[in-house]
């Protein structure tokens, strides 16, 4: 906790009014507990000087931010209309079969969270997922089972690199 604490007031040195900081904040606070449980808007509200509820309802606007448990990995398909023309729809339901999720879910071993999410910024390269914030371009519905099996035998990013 002390930890998280003097990493969000590095960040809060970067900016000229402390407030300016709370999404880097909630990047740390949700880097610290894997999402973004109810003590991280209190620890990223005090360092900022601003209340839990409005930290979370920053948090909500952006799909960056887990406001629910996730498993080790996160692997997000984005459906938004350039994806969906090359075929993005058919992905999802690909991880969904392969999984045993809908999407939002996890996996029941815990190991991977599937998300729809909205466009990544990577129109021209669709269709396009996220896999622990790592883009993947062009990616097919025959990469999803290569794709979860390196998962499975993988650590959660964090733990990779303690
Ligand atoms: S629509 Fe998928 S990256 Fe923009």
């Amino acid at each position: 906790m002390a930890e998280l604490y003097e990493a969000i007031q590095r960040e809060i040195a970067k900016y000229p009014d402390r407030r300016g900081a709370i999404l880097p904040a909630l990047h740390l606070a949700q880097e610290h507990y894997g999402w973004l449980p109810p003590e991280a808007f209190e620890a990223v509200g005090e360092a900022l000087d601003l209340s839990p509820a409005h930290c979370l309802s920053v948090a909500s606007f952006y799909d960056m931010f887990f406001l629910q448990p996730v498993g080790d990995h996160v692997v997000e398909v984005c459906t938004n209309l350039s994806c969906a023309l090359v075929g993005s729809d058919r992905l999802l339901r690909q991880f969904e079969r392969e999984l045993g999720v809908h999407a939002p879910g996890t996996s029941e071993d815990g190991k991977v969270t599937l998300r729809r999410v909205e466009c990544l910024g990577g129109c021209g390269w669709g269709p396009v997922v996220m896999v622990d914030e790592q883009y993947q371009e062009h990616f097919q519905p025959e990469d999803v089972a290569p794709l979860l099996t390196e998962l499975r035998s993988t650590p959660r990013p964090s733990e990779s690199h303690a």
